[in-house]
């Protein structure tokens, strides 16, 4: 006969548990009505969307949670990581929320703080100037060329003892002039981080942009060629870089192997961010990149095909292009004038080719650094001026000015700019072709007989 044991015989010396099972249970924590509510966004009907609920309601609870953390399924998160790393051919890459957040993961991986200066184009998308702020380190502004990218000689001029990186931005899908620019950065121990965020699958010298510095940072939001929703993402070669980033993405750092472990290389800890991606944008991303090389080759192909018709013209300039590789969402010339750029622009649009301008200084535009009023203005998040004011960036390049970049506001100011599609067939391409030489050759004189712009040529 078993000895009886007392009720009051605590579980974990063999008595009877307090709680052996719970009543109340429930679904899991995300199911069918966040399903419901993305397709809701979506626009979808409410006979899709009978049919999207009953179809999921039959499939068993895995309860995912949207992170990439405590899933039951593989991380599609880390599937993204892990193909993007096939696709650029390179060792690291780390999914991020945003372009934004990849560059601010990038500078503070590349240790950019307090008393660097990091050279800047005069053009390009606010977030690569004000995450140089958010580090607390300086930027500095410099030129840009006919690629309507950084200009090497600019920025060789704008190099100082404090200058710690250079930062290209491939706009527009077109490749900045990285020879020259990575040669610089070689002379004077420079650290180079792409800004590859408008140019997902250019390649250069046949290497993918974003992969030719320490650094390469995307943005593949829905606003860019590739991506949709909010994401970015950050590619090293290097394993320090890489795990620098990954303790500034996840300040928390549930990435490392043991989450708790004690810093295992110098630099690896320090108190960062939360800009984790989650599993349903990763979801989306890993299908949009996917997509991308073939995107790629259409627009390119729809570019060059248009460019290597179009005749030259009297005072119009095409834009430099230095590598075919480029993306060639877009194709751009140099009016001469602003007059004559918006005239242009008007007459292509009223042919049924969509063209526009940028406005030089004429309208407010984030992209223009004579409207970066934060950085003229040296602007600060905290009373104390910071990081303008800091002891350490005293003396730094600060003296911005509207008129400190001429030739970009020059270039912009009479860049005409016409979307190319992907989907265009060769009749669309030869019909705009045949359109753009119709206006420029009712307004300019034709030059001579050559025709091809480049990359085409
Ligand atoms: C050149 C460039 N850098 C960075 C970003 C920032 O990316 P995100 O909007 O994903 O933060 C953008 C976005 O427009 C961009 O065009």
């Amino acid at each position: 006969m078993p000895s009886k044991i007392a009720a009051d015989t605590l579980a974990i010396n063999g008595g009877q548990q307090a709680l052996p099972e719970v009543e109340g249970t429930g679904p899991g924590k995300i199911g069918v009505e966040e399903f419901m509510e993305l397709a809701d966004a979506w626009g979808y009907s409410e006979k899709a969307k009978a049919a999207i609920r009953s179809a999921i309601a039959s499939e068993p609870d895995t309860a995912p949670l949207l992170s990439r953390y405590y899933n039951p399924r593989p991380s599609k998160v880390q599937a993204l990581e892990e193909m993007a790393a096939a696709m650029f051919d390179i060792p690291y890459v780390l999914a991020v929320n945003s372009g934004t957040s990849a560059l601010n993961t990038a500078y503070v991986a590349a240790g950019i703080g307090p008393g660097c200066e990091v050279i800047v184009p005069a053009y390009t998308f606010f977030a690569t100037v004000a995450e140089v702020v958010t580090a607390r380190a300086i930027p500095v502004i410099a030129d840009i060329d006919e690629s309507l990218t950084l200009d090497p000689e600019d920025v060789a001029r704008k190099i100082t003892p404090r200058t710690r990186a250079i930062v290209p931005v491939h706009m527009i899908g077109t490749c900045a002039d990285m020879k020259p620019l990575l040669e610089l950065a070689r002379r004077h121990n420079l650290v180079v981080i792409e800004d590859a965020a408008q140019a997902c699958g250019a390649t250069y010298m046949g290497k993918r942009l974003g992969t030719l510095g320490d650094m390469g940072c995307f943005s593949i939001s829905s606003y860019k060629i590739t991506g949709g929703g909010e994401a970015g993402l950050v590619m090293t070669r290097d394993h320090h870089l890489h795990i620098r980033a990954q303790n500034n993405h996840d300040t928390g750092a549930c990435w490392r192997p043991d989450r708790y472990a004690v810093e295992q290389e110098e630099g690896e800890l320090f108190a960062g961010y939360n800009y984790k991606l989650s599993e349903l944008e990763g979801a989306v991303n890993l299908a949009q990149l996917r997509k991308m090389p073939d995107q790629v080759a259409r627009w390119q192909k729809a570019k060059r095909r248009i460019a290597g018709q179009l005749g030259r013209f009297a005072g119009v300039t095409p834009q430099q292009v230095r590598d075919p590789g480029e993306v060639g969402y877009n194709l751009i010339y140099f009016a001469p004038d602003a007059a004559s750029a918006q005239a242009t622009a008007d007459a292509l649009s009223a042919e049924g080719i969509g063209a526009g301008t940028r406005g030089g200084k004429t309208a407010r535009d984030w992209h223009i650094y004579a409207y970066w009023q934060h950085i003229l203005e040296r602007k600060s998040a905290t009373p104390d001026g910071c990081p303008w004011t800091c002891e350490k960036n005293a003396g730094l390049g600060q003296n911005y000015s509207p008129d400190m970049c001429p030739r970009a506001l020059d270039l912009l100011g009479r860049a005409v700019f016409i979307a190319v599609n992907q989907w265009w067939t060769e009749g669309d391409c030869d019909r705009i072709a045949s359109g753009v030489n119709k206006v420029l050759g009712a307004f300019f004189e034709r030059e001579s007989d050559r025709t091809g712009w480049p990359p085409a040529v």
